[in-house]
């Protein structure tokens, strides 16, 4: 393992899978991943997450104890990583916590968007100083919070030789245009839904926790009337910056558009679902770059081998490759995006991309935790 100093990144995303943990060192101008760990997320915790990113009753109690729970397995993920690496605390400078979102409203007139996942409980129970709550700065300074990922996709990703767009499929979907052309800011944005909708469907219908390779979507046919129905969300007309949760693709819009369309068989909507994802996120790269560009796929997304042919069709002119092929895993690159936050902020540098979020400058992210 290489001697120079290292750090974890800690994410939870929006789908509520799994804790993400990866152990990262720099030791020169790139991101080096030294280990990478899931943690699992007991059923009730994804239960109590989810119904708190919607509105409902007595949220200040329920989302409290949550900050707890959630911090305290945060600690655990850490600590379970630490022991599989033959790792101490003192062997780690920090680590960067991206939080669990439970609300993320950057269009009100008081934006503001919450990550729960109490940084103290980490910093007091792993003994390693925490670095946190990364998106309110960028937001104090106009931005949206999001997304943070592009500055780190372009420290780790970029290639003057050739544009490169790494798209992330998480429960939202985000997209980084690295351009090779250097009068070209960093831009990056989420495309709308990633999995969310599909989890959502799958789980209401089937029981199961995702769409195991799309092979439900797969089975089903696509109805192209829905499918325009669904592309009429006014979040895909509006320009960047621009951020999206599971507040705007919820269950309940879902359910506002099916309700049009009783008679459809559910593995069509399925299909459907799957196509959304896939044509917003092939429109808004072929807004953004030329034929031949090099489209790099991450997240859990990744793993989808219908969603990504369906991505590749739409997106045949293009070179399409997986992280893997630069050497940080599908599932690592997003924690591995906050150690290199964390790293960030513990050298007191900017995290943020003013160009990518709209924030009035680039900002040293988060609060500092400190260990012990
Ligand atoms: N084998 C698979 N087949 C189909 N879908 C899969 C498979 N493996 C993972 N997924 C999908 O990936 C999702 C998890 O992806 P990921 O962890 O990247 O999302 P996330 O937690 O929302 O992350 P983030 O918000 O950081 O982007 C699962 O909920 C599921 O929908
Ligand atoms: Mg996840």
């Amino acid at each position: 393992m290489s001697s120079d100093l290292l750090y974890i990144g800690l994410m939870s995303g929006t789908s509520v899978d799994a804790v993400d943990v990866a152990l990262v060192s720099f030791p020169q101008e790139k991101a080096k991943v030294e280990g990478f760990y899931e943690h699992p997320i007991p059923t009730q915790v994804q239960r109590d997450i989810s119904e708190l990113c919607q509105p409902g009753y007595n949220e200040i109690d329920r989302a409290g104890e949550l900050d707890q729970v959630l911090g305290e397995l945060f600690s655990e993920a850490v600590l379970l990583l630490l022991d599989r690496q033959k790792l101490s605390s003192k062997d780690i400078h920090a680590i960067g916590s991206h939080g669990q979102t439970i609300r993320h409203r950057p269009r009100l007139q008081h934006p503001f968007t919450l990550q729960i996942g109490n940084p103290s409980v980490i910093a007091y129970r792993t003994g390693i100083t925490t670095v946190a709550d990364f998106r309110a700065k960028d937001m104090a300074a106009g931005g949206q919070g999001a997304p943070l990922v592009p500055a780190f996709h372009q420290f780790q990703f970029f290639d003057q030789n050739k544009t490169r767009v790494i798209l992330n499929v998480g429960g939202i979907a985000n997209i980084s245009l690295l351009s090779s052309n250097p009068k070209h800011h960093l831009l990056g944005f989420d495309t709308g839904p990633g999995n969310t909708l599909m989890d959502y469907w799958v789980q209401t219908h089937l029981n199961q926790a995702y769409d195991n390779d799309g092979e439900w979507a797969r089975s089903g046919q696509l109805n192209k009337i829905l499918l325009e129905d669904f592309i009429g969300h006014q979040y895909f007309c509006q320009s960047a910056p621009k951020s999206t949760g599971r507040e705007e693709f919820s269950s309940s819009w879902l359910k506002q558009i099916l309700s049009k369309y009783e008679n459809l068989p559910e593995k069509d909507i399925q299909r459907t679902l799957c196509e959304l994802t896939a044509r917003s996120i092939s429109t808004a790269i072929q807004q953004h770059t030329n034929k031949g560009d090099e489209v790099l796929l991450c997240g859990g997304g990744a793993k989808n081998s219908f969603l990504v042919a369906r991505i590749a069709s739409l997106l045949s002119d293009y070179a399409l490759e997986t992280t893997d092929k630069l050497g940080i895993d599908v599932n690592a690159v997003e924690a591995t995006a906050f150690a290199w936050l964390a790293y960030r902020t513990m050298n007191s540098l900017s995290g943020n991309r003013a160009s990518v979020t709209g924030a009035d400058r680039d900002l040293i992210l988060g609060g500092v935790y400190p260990a012990g």
